[in-house]
């Protein structure tokens, strides 16, 4: 799966991007991330991506030629038959779930759009964007720390990035519900024990615990969550 990620601050990315999990990923070639640097295709000859908005208003506007032209080069680089989903990250979007983090895992190629400033231009958003998507309902400076998130995200629903295939599917979210805790050693640590259940080797009982306590933490605090995993079973 490759990440091409059409930015203004692309140190900013490749840091957030190039260790742990995901940067283990890159070097074992199953992930690929390049940043575009937007400021690179700009015509002007002192490099200015930005322009007031038309009608007036407070703060700058990225301009539609500098996002075109990137998006340009990406496109003519990856050379695909279909057209490519471009990603452009805004408050404005659907928000990102991990049902979308399964599905955008399944393209060969992912653009992200990320703005900065007061955003940008509307008719280069027409000609490119495919998916409007948000992390939330909160505004950020600029994309670049949401469509990391997303990354991450989408990132581990890749076959081959998580060494353990099976976390991937047992952990919150799956069905609607959020995981149950987890204990590791020592057994008692502050005087708090670790729940007898899981001490006890039984595999069943602890598997109906496990139930039981994801269930009633999801309850508790999502509400929202257990409600649609009641109308879905
Ligand atoms: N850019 C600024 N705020 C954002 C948000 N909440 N989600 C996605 N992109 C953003």
């Amino acid at each position: 799966m490759n990440f091409h990620i059409l930015t203004l601050f692309p140190q900013m990315v490749e840091q957030g991007l190039n260790t742990s999990i995901i940067g283990r990923a890159q070097e074992k070639g199953i992930l690929s991330v390049e940043t575009i640097n937007i400021r690179e295709f700009t015509m002007d000859k002192h490099k200015k991506v930005d322009d007031y908005p038309y009608g007036g208003g407070a703060g700058m506007l990225m301009q539609a030629q500098p996002v075109y032209d990137a998006y340009l080069h990406v496109v003519e680089k990856i050379k695909t038959r279909q057209r490519p989903r471009v990603i452009y990250v805004t408050p404005q979007g659907k928000t990102f779930k991990q049902e979308m983090a399964k599905e955008f895992a399944l393209e060969q190629d992912l653009i992200f759009l990320c703005g900065h400033y007061e955003g940008i231009d509307e008719r280069v958003l027409e000609e490119i964007v495919t998916d409007y998507v948000s992390i939330g309902d909160y505004v950020l400076t600029g994309g670049e720390l949401a469509a990391m998130v997303m990354i991450d995200s989408i990132s581990r629903m890749v076959p081959g990035v998580l060494s353990n295939k099976e976390s991937g599917e047992t952990e919150s979210f799956s069905d609607n519900l959020l995981e149950h805790p987890h204990y590791t050693r020592p057994e008692v640590w502050r005087g708090k024990e670790v729940p007898q259940v899981l001490l006890s080797g039984h595999h069943k009982r602890i598997e109906e615990w496990r139930k039981e306590q994801s269930l009633e933490r999801t309850r508790i605090r999502r509400p929202d969550l257990y409600e649609k995993y009641l109308s879905n079973k």
